[in-house]
Parts: structure tokens; sequence; C-alpha cells
């Protein structure tokens, strides 16, 4: 299997914008080993995806209710996601869990849902700095993923340290390759020989200058990339980047 470059736009894109993003990754993306995704604002995945059909980028949501419908003011239902062409989902990125409380439960409710209407989940774990320096990352990251994944999980992991979303910094090489290591045992014990099939991300000041030392690490199945996969350029180097 090979890696995949997924690009988180978060709050950032109105419909001019996105769409000569989106049609300049396009352009780019032809030859490459890796599999390219972007998650766009929900209000313009669906001419987003317009403009991707016949690319080999796909594109997805960034968050879902787990309910199917009903009285949840300004949310979306993961059916209404796929209504509108996408064919992934983020769940549980830490400004969720920060900005709106999301629990790890939540955030299995959400998977479940996203799963039901076809979607495959991307599912956010991550310790904080003070976590880090108190050495709990493997305890944080283990409590997350045993909450946040069901028994029979088949979609994609990232970790993403809180502290390097953002900021210019990533743990180290070392870091990096020690904690994919753990959550490649975690789903393996968790899953079963299927936890094999579970690409991990690295997400976390992801950029042209590193992408290539931390696609290269054990257990590194991609990259969800933030800020720097709103220039498609830089997008695509990292994509390059990918085995
Ligand atoms: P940055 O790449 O901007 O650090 O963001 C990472 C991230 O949160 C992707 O989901």
């Amino acid at each position: 299997m090979g890696q995949l470059i997924a690009g988180n736009w978060k709050m950032n894109g109105l419909l001019a914008e996105a769409m000569a993003l989106a049609k300049a990754i396009a352009n780019g993306a032809g030859g490459l080993a890796c599999d390219l995704l972007v998650c766009p604002p929900a209000t313009v995945i669906r001419p987003v995806g317009g403009a991707l059909a016949g690319t080999p980028v796909a594109v997805g949501g960034q968050d879902c209710h787990a309910a199917v419908k009903g009285a949840h003011t300004g949310d979306l239902a993961a059916a209404m996601l796929r209504d509108a062409g996408a064919c992934w989902v983020i769940l549980g990125h830490s400004e969720r869990r920060t900005d709106h409380g999301e629990t790890d439960a939540q955030v299995a409710a959400k998977v479940a849902a996203a799963v039901a209407a076809g979607l495959t989940p991307i599912v956010c774990v991550g310790e904080t700095e003070a976590e880090r320096l108190a050495g709990r990352q493997e305890a944080v990251v283990g409590t997350q993923l045993a909450g946040s994944l069901p028994g029979d999980f088949a979609g994609v992991v990232a970790y993403e340290p809180v502290w390097a979303i953002g900021t210019g910094r990533t743990p180290t090489e070392a870091d990096v390759a020690a904690m994919h290591v753990f959550i490649r045992a975690v789903l393996l014990r968790r899953l079963g020989p299927s936890g094999q099939a579970v690409r991990i991300l690295y997400g976390g000041s992801v950029n042209p200058g590193n992408a290539v030392a931390l696609m290269g690490l054990p257990e590194v199945g991609g990259a969800l990339v933030g800020g720097a996969s709103l220039v498609a350029a830089n997008f695509l180097e990292i994509a390059r980047a990918a085995r």
C-alpha cells in the first residue's frame, strides 16, 4: 500500500481560492507514487470534488456528526458529506477535541457513523506538550486509540502531537518512529492481523523541508498536512517525498 498524503485545509478556502488550489494540485498530481487527498471546508466539498473528478486526488470532510440526521444545528451528517462527494473524513482532530470538547467516545461514535455512510475515517490522536514532557505520550495516545477506535476499525490513524501543529516544531525522527511503532503494536493487539493494513499518518508542521526524512521513517504511512497543504507547490513537493 502506498503512502497517503492528505491536506487538511481547516477553515480556509472561499470558493475561488479553493477551486484554484484544487486545480493546481490536480495539475501536478500525475505520476505520483502515493495516494492524494484534500479535505476542504464542507461548503466547497462539492465544487472541489467536481474539479478533481477524474484526477488521482480524492476529497474528504473534516468532521461529521455521529447521528444519521436530526436536530443538531450547524452539524453535518456523514451521509451529507458523502452526498457532497466526499469519500473520506477526518475525525477527532485535536482542534475539534479542544474547540468542541470532543471525547474519545464521541469520536468512536463518529467513526461508526462515517463507516456506515461509506466514508473512510482518519482518526487523529496525539499528546500535548505537557504530556510529552511528563513522558506520558504513549499512555495518552494508547488511551485515545482504545477509546476512539472500534474493534473492527479499517480506516487510517493520524498521529498529530498537539504541540507540533502549526508551530514549525516536530518531534525528533526517533520520537516519531517510536510513536508510530507503538501505535502499530496497539493496532495489532486491538485489531489482530488487519491492524497491519491501517496506515498511520504523521501530522504536525510537515513541510517540503522535512517530508523526505519523515516519510522515510518506520511505520509512517503518509502525512496529514495543514498549513503546507494550502500552497499547491508545497503540498506536491511533500507528495513527491512519499513512497
Ligand atoms: P500543520 O501542518 O499546519 O502543522 O497542521 C497539522 C494538522 O493539524 C493537520 O491536520
